[in-house]
């Protein structure tokens, strides 16, 4: 068995902040934003939460799929920046979708993890476990960003994405993740829950901390990289891959991927512009766009890439 996505859902905050919004805040600009990430706007939260754009966009891909709240089987929220920490996010969108049915949990894998709570739904579908999954992609990272630096501010935004799987008959299509903990000082958030929280509580460390070349490098390098193993394991050619949806970071990433793999850059969809780095949600929403402006047709074969903190990345190949 495996999975197939049969529907998409997303949300994201109403409240918007643009570059030039930035500008007041910190000493940036928006060429410069514009110029070296690709970003215009982002959306941020104001009354909403974790939770609440998690379940709205649970509702959206529950909607789409035309599947019932309760035949889902398994949620899987994948965060690193939810108001709550017990209960899980997926068992607080479980509460507000109604699938009583469900199984919920957690996974933090950055922004990877989209494409890591996607492979975890498969290899549950694969091995007989589950048939229904809800997938959730969700992220508050206004919350964990320190509004006075210009390096890390400009980059990110909050929002929601979510897939619906249900189990077909077919092989499991290939993925491929990595992970390399040795380098994870590239990107780091102090928990504000530490024991010597008094001493860490606010400090610099409680926010999100980049090196941002060191980052860039890694997506640049790891990402063709992945997408070239996920191609050899499927033994297709990358000539046969209708489109890339890539995790949202910066369009410079993305084009130079698209420069490494010799693909045009049509293939690779983009919406950074409006919604900057969601981490987790990104893949999410980016293939909710896509289905719902009718881009993804039934047959085409689209590969899912992610990569962020861990360090972490990998990719998936999917079917529509
Ligand atoms: N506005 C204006 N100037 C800025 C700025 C901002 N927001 N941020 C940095 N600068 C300045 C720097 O101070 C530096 O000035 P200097 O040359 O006078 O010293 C100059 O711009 C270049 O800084 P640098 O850090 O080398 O920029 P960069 O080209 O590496 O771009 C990032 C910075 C963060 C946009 C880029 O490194 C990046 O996108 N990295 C990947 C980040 C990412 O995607 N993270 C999430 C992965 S999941």
């Amino acid at each position: 068995m495996r999975g197939k996505i049969i529907g998409t859902g997303s949300f994201a905050p109403a409240k918007v902040l643009d570059n030039n919004d930035l500008a007041n805040l910190v000493d940036t600009n928006d060429e410069w934003i514009r110029e070296r990430t690709g970003v215009v706007r982002r959306h941020i939260i104001e009354d909403e939460s974790v939770t609440s754009m998690g379940t709205a966009a649970a509702e959206q891909a529950l909607k789409d799929s035309g599947m019932k709240a309760e035949e889902i089987d398994l949620i899987i929220a994948s965060t690193i920046s939810s108001n709550v920490i017990l209960p899980c996010a997926a068992c607080e969108i479980q509460k507000g979708i109604g699938a009583v049915n469900a199984t919920c949990f957690d996974l933090n894998a950055a922004c990877t993890g989209f494409v890591f709570a996607y492979n975890t739904a498969q290899a549950y579908i694969a091995a007989g476990i589950y048939k229904n999954v809800l997938v959730v992609g969700v992220e508050a990272l206004s919350n964990l960003l320190n509004w006075e630096d210009r390096g890390t501010c400009i980059l990110f935004g909050d929002g929601a994405g979510a897939a619906v799987l249900t189990a077909e008959e077919g092989t499991i299509l290939p993925m491929v993740t990595h992970s390399d903990g040795s380098r994870g000082e590239a990107l780091t958030c102090n928990s504000r829950h530490n024991k010597d929280w008094q001493e860490h509580l606010e400090d610099d460390s409680t926010y999100l901390q980049m090196h941002g070349q060191e980052v860039f490098k890694f997506a640049v390098r790891k990402v063709p990289e992945v997408i070239g193993e996920v191609l050899e394991q499927a033994d297709i050619s990358i000539e046969e891959i209708d489109l890339f949806v890539l995790h949202q970071a910066n369009r410079r990433i993305v084009e130079s991927v698209a420069k490494k793999l010799k693909q045009p850059i049509e293939k690779f969809p983009m919406n950074m512009h409006e919604y900057g780095n969601t981490s987790s949600a990104s893949v999410g929403i980016l293939l909710d766009e896509l289905n719902r402006e009718g881009k993804l047709k039934a047959g085409q074969k689209i590969l899912l890439a992610g990569f962020g903190a861990g360090l972490s990345w990998g990719a998936s190949l999917i079917e529509w």
